[in-house]
């Protein structure tokens, strides 16, 4: 067992970093390797490249918006059969949204109220911060899943990508907010939406959103009531899963420097709360050579001028480096060179697996 597996060593992995680091790749291949390992994993993908999502047989059908994807599918793993199981899954965030408020309505006629209605359809997408809620609630869910032994979990590509650790608070906040319980006092008393509608501040809000936005808002919350504790409560579970002694972060990073102090930021942020990264991946770096010990021929002066140039590219990569390993502790760092062609099939994935475990297949 090299240091990295040991450093992954739990039943939740969450793979972070900027912007086409490598986050789904990485994520992907930490899946492959734990599966090889015996393990059966479930990888939840977020918009993957489009040759990869193919790869991990995630693709949408045609003509569906992403339906598919939020139910897992097992993939025919590459090599010696093993006993673990490796299954992907993409994120959906509407349909997760959904499953939530079926969890959490008192009964199923209550739910599909909530769902067909136009201002629930609005919200579900446009909270801010809902696609980083729901991959966090996903994992939550799948982690529940009697199917799976460990979730690793791709983040979305935005520096907004680990607000989901503050998605309970931040729900909490939108259930406390005002307009919210402006709207939920009046569906209490059983007022119906005509009455509740005519109320003087709510025909002044309907006045600037319109009466049959407003209708439709003040029929969400009538069949919402109630509802806020059960949504607190999963909120929490979630939480506290997020911060379990068993979830893992990664960190992936790429060594140009500018992708380096967005890596940098990423850290931080794992670090005020109080959340340490378990292993840093250096992706897409540049990679070295031993030096051939012959004498330098003018003749092959343009092979060793590359040579040359790729080492000082990579030691300036190893200086960008230092302040960011430095910024994660005793966690395992571990690299990743550029390959020639991208990582779109489960062969890529195996070629990468090999590079950071070790090619050989672990008992
Ligand atoms: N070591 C590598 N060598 C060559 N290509 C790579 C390597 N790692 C990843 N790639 C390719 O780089 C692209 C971006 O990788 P990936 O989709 O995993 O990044 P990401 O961080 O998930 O991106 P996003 O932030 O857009 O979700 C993909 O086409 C992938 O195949
Ligand atoms: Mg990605």
């Amino acid at each position: 067992m090299n240091s990295l597996t040991e450093a992954l060593s739990g039943d939740v992995i969450i793979c972070c970093g900027s912007g086409g680091v490598g986050k789904t790749t990485v994520a992907a291949v930490i899946g492959l390797e734990l599966a090889r390992r015996g393990q059966r994993v479930v990888v939840v993908t977020i918009d993957p490249a489009k040759r990869l999502a193919d790869a991990l047989g995630v693709t949408a059908a045609p003509g569906t918006k992403g339906g598919l994807g939020n139910e897992p599918t097992r993939l025919v793993l590459p090599g010696t059969p093993t006993t673990g199981e490796l299954w992907a899954a993409m994120l959906d965030p509407a349909a997760t949204f959904d499953g939530l408020v079926r969890q959490t309505a008192p009964s199923p006629e209550r739910a599909e109220r909530i769902l067909a209605n136009p201002f629930y359809r609005n919200i579900a997408g446009a909270l801010s911060g809902t696609q980083e809620y729901m991959a966090a609630e996903r994992l939550y869910a799948l982690h529940s899943d009697p199917r799976f032994d460990v979730v690793v979990v791709d983040t979305p590509p935005s520096r907004h990508a680990l607000d989901f650790l503050e998605a309970p608070s931040t729900l909490a906040r939108f259930l406390d907010h005002p307009v919210f319980k402006l709207l939920m006092v009046p569906a209490r008393r059983g007022l119906s939406v005509l009455n509740v509608a005519a109320q003087p501040v709510l025909r002044s809000i309907g006045k600037v959103v319109g009466g049959a936005v407003l209708a439709d808002a003040i029929a969400f919350f009538q069949a919402f009531d109630g509802m806020e504790a059960g949504f607190r409560d999963r909120a929490g579970a979630v939480m506290a899963l997020l911060r379990s002694e068993t979830s893992r972060y990664v960190l992936v990073a790429s060594p140009q420097s500018d992708t380096v102090d967005e890596a940098r930021f990423f850290a931080d942020r794992l670090h005020q709360a109080s959340l340490r990264v378990s292993a840093l991946i250096v992706n897409r770096s540049t990679p070295t050579f031993p030096k051939p010990a012959v004498p330098r021929r003018k003749a092959d002066a343009a092979l060793w001028a590359n040579l040359d140039e790729l080492e000082s590219m990579a030691t300036a990569e190893h200086e960008h480096l230092a302040a960011l390993a430095g910024q994660v502790d005793d966690a395992p760092v571990a690299w990743v060179p550029l390959l020639s062609d991208d990582v779109h099939d489960l062969d890529g994935l195996e070629l990468v697996r090999a590079l950071l475990f070790g090619s050989g297949v672990a008992g």
